[in-house]
C-alpha cells in the first residue's frame, strides 16, 4: 500500500435494511400480503376463494387480463388475450406444443440431476422473443420431460384438449384422476404469486435493466430453487419420513431445534400469523383425501395418514418454536402443506421445486411486465466496511 494509509470508512448515518425486509422497492396491483393478519389477494381476490374456485386458466385472464397494464415493446404480454380463460386454456395449449417440439433441442439438459438446473438450463435455451404465455406453457412441459428421461422413459406429448393442471399429469404419465387434478389446479393457483418474494424481486431486477424476459425468467428459477425460498418442501417429506409416528414428532424436532436447524416449512418473512396458503392447500389434501376414500380408492389410507403426521408435526413445530422464540411467531407457510398435497397427487418430491416455478411462472411474467411499464432501474446502495485507502491528496 506504499505510503498510503489504511483506514475504515467513516460511520454513515443511513439505516441498513437487512435482507431488505419491510422496504418497499414497486407498487404492484398483482397481489398483496398482509403477514400480520394472514391475507393473501391475488388479483383482487382473496386466495382462499380463488383457490376454491378458480383453475389456473382462470386465474391467468385475472392476473394478467386485468391487472396487469399492457406495454409496448416486446416485453408486453400476449395482446391477443383478454380475460377469458378460454383464450387463456387455448393459449397455453399451443404453448405446450411448441415447448414440446422444442425437447429435441435441448440435448443433455433434460439428463441433468437437479430438476430446477435443467429447467434453467432448458428455459434459457428460449428464444428472447418467446411470448410470456408460451413461457409459462414451456415449464411443465420441461419439468415432465426431465422426470420422464431420469426414469428412462419417452416423454409424454402434450395433449391440447386439457387444461393445465390436467395435461401437467397426463405428461408424466398418470391416468387420469379428476379429484388429483383439482388438487393440483389449487395448489398452482394457490402459489401463483405472492408480493416480491425473494425469486419475483429477481425476475423483477433484471426486467428493470431492461433485458428480456427469458433472461428474467431465469433469474427467478435461480432464486426460487434455494432450500429458504421454494427449495423447502422436498425435505418437510424428508422430516415427515424421518419422523414417521406423532409420538416421535416432538423429540425429533426437540433435536433438531437444540441442533440450531431450521425446521422446513416453518417461519415467513412476511406472517407473523399461519400462512394463509397453508390452510387452502391443507383443505385441498383434506378434500382429495375425502373423495379418494368416497371411490373406495386405495391409497385414500396413505393420504389421510399422511394428512394427521403432519398435522401433529406442525402442531408440535410450532409450539417447541413458540417456546424457543416467543418473540418471533414461526408458523407453518405454504410449503409445509405443499409438500403434502403433491405427494398426495403422486408428484416425485425431484419435481417439487419445478412445479412450483410451472405455477409461480404466472406471477413472475406479470410482475416482469409490470416492471417494465411502471418501474425505473432497481439499484439499492450498499455501506462499506472494507479497508479504504488513504489517498494522496488526504495525507498530510
Ligand atoms: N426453524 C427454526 N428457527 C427458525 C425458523 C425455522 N423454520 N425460521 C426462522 N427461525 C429463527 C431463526 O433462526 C432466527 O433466529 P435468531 O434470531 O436466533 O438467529 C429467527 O427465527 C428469525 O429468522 P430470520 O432468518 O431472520 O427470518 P427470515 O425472515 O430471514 O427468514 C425464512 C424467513 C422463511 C427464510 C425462515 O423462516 C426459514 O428459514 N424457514 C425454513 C425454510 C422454509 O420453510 N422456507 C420456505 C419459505 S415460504
Amino acid at each position: 500500500m506504499n505510503n498510503e494509509v489504511a483506514r475504515t470508512p467513516a460511520r454513515d448515518n443511513r439505516v441498513l435494511h437487512d435482507g431488505l425486509e419491510g422496504v418497499l422497492v414497486a407498487e404492484t396491483r398483482l397481489s398483496e400480503v398482509d403477514g400480520e393478519r394472514g391475507r393473501l389477494v391475488i388479483a383482487g381476490h382473496d386466495v382462499e376463494e380463488l383457490a376454491e374456485s378458480h383453475g389456473f386458466e382462470e386465474l391467468l385472464a385475472l392476473l394478467w387480463g386485468e391487472h396487469v397494464p399492457l406495454a409496448p415493446g416486446p416485453a408486453r404480454l400476449d395482446p391477443q388475450l383478454g380475460s377469458g380463460s378460454d383464450a387463456w386454456q387455448r393459449a397455453l395449449a399451443d404453448g405446450r406444443m411448441r415447448a414440446f417440439e422444442r425437447l429435441p433441442t435441448l440435448g443433455a439438459t433434460l439428463e441433468l440431476e437437479n430438476g430446477m438446473d435443467a429447467l434453467r438450463a432448458a428455459v434459457a435455451q428460449l428464444p428472447e422473443s418467446t411470448q410470456a404465455s408460451e413461457l409459462v406453457a414451456a415449464l411443465p412441459v420441461f419439468a415432465a420431460a426431465w422426470q420422464r428421461t431420469r426414469l428412462g422413459l419417452k416423454a409424454v406429448p402434450p395433449d391440447p384438449q386439457k387444461r393445465h393442471a390436467e395435461d401437467l399429469l397426463h405428461m408424466l404419465g398418470q391416468a387420469p384422476d379428476s379429484d388429483k387434478t383439482r388438487a393440483l389446479d389449487t395448489y398452482l393457483v394457490t402459489v401463483s404469486d405472492h408480493g416480491l418474494n425473494a425469486s419475483t424481486f429477481a425476475a423483477r431486477v433484471v426486467a428493470s435493466t431492461a433485458s428480456d424476459d427469458v433472461s428474467a425468467l431465469v433469474a427467478a428459477l435461480c432464486a426460487l430453487k434455494g432450500p429458504l425460498h421454494g427449495g423447502a418442501p422436498g425435505p418437510v417429506l424428508d422430516m415427515l419420513d424421518a419422523i414417521a409416528d406423532e409420538a416421535k414428532a416432538k423429540p425429533y424436532l426437540r433435536r433438531e431445534i437444540a441442533e440450531g436447524k431450521r425446521i422446513m416449512g416453518m417461519g415467513h418473512r412476511i406472517y407473523r400469523v399461519r400462512d394463509p396458503r397453508a390452510l387452502t392447500l391443507e383443505r385441498a389434501v383434506e378434500a382429495l383425501s375425502r373423495a379418494l376414500s368416497a371411490r373406495g380408492h386405495a391409497q385414500d389410507e396413505a393420504v389421510r395418514g399422511r394428512l394427521a403426521l403432519a398435522r401433529a408435526v406442525e402442531h408440535q413445530a410450532e409450539a417447541l418454536l413458540r417456546a424457543k422464540k416467543p418473540e418471533r411467531p414461526l408458523r407453518a407457510n405454504v410449503e409445509f402443506y405443499t409438500a403434502v398435497l403433491l405427494e398426495a397427487v403422486g408428484i416425485p418430491r425431484a419435481l417439487f421445486t419445478p412445479l412450483f416455478a410451472a405455477a409461480r411462472s404466472s406471477g413472475w411474467l406479470a410482475h416482469i411486465a409490470e416492471q417494465r411499464t411502471r418501474g425505473r432501474l432497481i439499484r439499492p446502495a450498499s455501506r462499506y466496511v472494507g479497508v479504504l485507502p488513504a489517498r494522496s491528496d488526504e495525507l498530510a
